[in-house]
């Protein structure tokens, strides 16, 4: 276990916490955007900054999401010094994505009203946390989309910017782990169309051979089928007549 304190309370948790999951732990709130449990962490948004102070009096600011306890370690996580650069980052947050309602709820929270920055158009909701692929490779293991180009062209798409991803099977994950919906998912009439920040997909969709409820994208079934090892003909029902 490991001793730290948070805004003046002294806590213990376990090796290997992070400072966000030690603060939460503990009923102390970090704002965060880009943190997902089932990606590895990438410190994309900064939101999470606290200050810290080591054992062996070093100071300096983190992304708590990613930086792990220590012994002895002062974390400040609402300083006038922090207040000051979160206010920055959700002011440069709100200027490349004014149509999203999670940014203008944190920017609310931190009285942030309105942006000096140059307001950014055409890019959607997407704060390029890359949450969608590292979801789509680590979680699904298909690697449909990443990102690409360099600076303000930086944007999240399909393999060589093609219309269609190829490999992508259409499962949603990606639109599941979006911070900011900029990734939506709608299933009608037999079809799943994903919209991504710069193209959309359409999947058809597999219809249960017992009730005819169309059940899931018929490119994910036979991918399940494929990495499972089991016949395709086990999945021509839907898991709820399939029991
Ligand atoms: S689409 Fe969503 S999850 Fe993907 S990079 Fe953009 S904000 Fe992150
Ligand atoms: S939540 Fe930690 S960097 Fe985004």
């Amino acid at each position: 276990m490991v001793k730290l304190t948070i805004n003046g309370r002294e806590i213990t948790v376990e090796e290997g916490t992070t400072i966000l999951h030690a603060a939460r732990e503990n009923n102390i709130y970090i704002p965060t955007l880009c943190e997902n449990e089932a990606v590895a962490p990438y410190g994309a948004c900064r939101l999470c900054l606290v200050e810290i102070t080591t054992a062996r009096g070093r100071e300096r600011l983190v992304t708590s999401c990613i930086y792990l306890v220590e012994e002895g370690l002062t974390v400040r996580t609402d300083t006038e010094r922090i207040g000051r650069i979160r206010r920055m980052l959700l002011e440069l947050l709100l200027a490349r994505c004014a149509d999203s309602e999670v940014i203008h709820d944190l920017a609310r929270q931190a009285s942030v009203t309105r942006t000096r920055f140059t307001k950014q158009t055409g890019n959607n909701k997407c704060i390029l946390c890359a949450n969608c692929a590292r979801t789509c490779e680590e979680v699904v293991g298909v690697a449909a989309i990443s990102l690409a180009r360099r600076g303000v062209d930086r944007e999240m798409t399909t393999p060589f910017n093609e219309d269609f991803s190829e490999v992508c099977i259409g499962c949603g994950s990606c639109a599941y782990s979006c911070p900011t919906s900029a990734i939506t998912l709608e299933d009608t009439d037999g079809t799943r169309v994903i919209n991504w920040p710069h193209n959309q997909m359409e999947f058809k969709m597999k219809a249960c051979s017992v009730c005819g409820k169309y059940w899931a994208p018929e490119k994910q079934v036979e991918y399940v089928a494929r990495t499972s090892g089991t016949p395709l003909s086990d999945y021509d029902a839907c898991p709820d007549c399939r029991e």
